[in-house]
């Protein structure tokens, strides 16, 4: 796993999507998995600049998000689809047909897991594939227990997640119970993962992430197994890593 640490949020935006665009100038038919989450956010900023600035085109891009709430309409604020499509794609310009997000209603949930795997299979294999990372550690919404060989399923949110996403929404009670999510061993079938981690709040995170130790608590932690992955961190979320290694250096 490559560290990148940077000093700030803003960086940390800036850095990720230099690593994009440096994607998209590589090959602009690429497969871009994108995540939500306020950390994302100031990339998408940046991205949209890119496109608006210097003509960065995603006319040929093709775009698979990793999970969605279920029970919420598409249209309802606090859906990923309208989180996709306030903060980047209404200000690019990839065609809607490009973009691949679970449905929110299905009429059956288990053929629409079937039809996300299908649909990364044969878009696939994703060539860059962004995630933040949850306060428990979880990547997508593979939440603390999920199994490392797991493809598309749905989920039952942890209450700490629920809690995390709940300014997304009126109140706690208005966040879903349950989501459908890429599995974790969908997310490792990607050819490079950028893992984005920013503030005080995601240092415990980042802290059990670098410890490398492997294990089902910590779904972030099958990240190790993967031969290309990038984190950039900025200095908050790595604040008790850069302790400790202040308190090995004065032992
Ligand atoms: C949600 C998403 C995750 C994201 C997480 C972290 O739960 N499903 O993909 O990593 O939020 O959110 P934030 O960036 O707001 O801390």
């Amino acid at each position: 796993m490559e560290v990148i640490l940077v000093e700030n949020y803003s960086e940390l935006s800036e850095r990720a999507a230099r690593i994009i665009e440096e994607q998209i100038y590589k090959s602009d038919r690429s497969i871009l998995g994108l995540a939500t989450g306020s950390t994302p956010l100031g990339l998408y900023e940046k991205l949209i600049e890119g496109y608006k600035r210097r003509g960065v085109s995603y006319k040929h891009i093709h775009s698979i998000n990793l999970d969605e709430y279920l029970g919420l309409d598409k249209n309802h604020p606090g859906s990923f689809h309208t989180f996709m499509y306030e903060n980047l794609f209404k200000d690019i310009d990839i065609p809607m047909e490009h973009i691949q997000i679970p449905d929110s209603l299905p009429s059956s949930v288990k053929e629409e897991c079937k039809r996300y795997d299908q649909v990364i299979d044969s878009l696939g294999p994703i060539d860059l594939q962004i995630l933040g990372i949850g306060s428990n550690g979880h990547i997508g919404f593979n939440e603390p227990g999920s199994d490392p060989n797991s493809t598309t399923h749905v989920v039952e949110l942890a209450q700490s997640t629920r809690k995390d996403n709940a300014h997304f929404f009126g109140s706690l009670e208005e966040v879903p119970t349950h989501a459908v999510t890429m599995g974790i061993q969908s997310i490792l079938k990607s050819r490079r993962i950028l893992v984005l981690a920013s503030g005080k709040r995601k240092a415990e995170s980042v802290q059990r992430l670098l410890s490398e130790n492997i294990s089902e608590n910590f779904p972030a932690s099958h990240l190790w197994t993967h031969d290309d992955v990038t984190l950039i961190v900025d200095q908050d979320a790595y604040k008790l890593v850069s302790q400790k290694g202040s308190e090995e250096v004065a032992r």
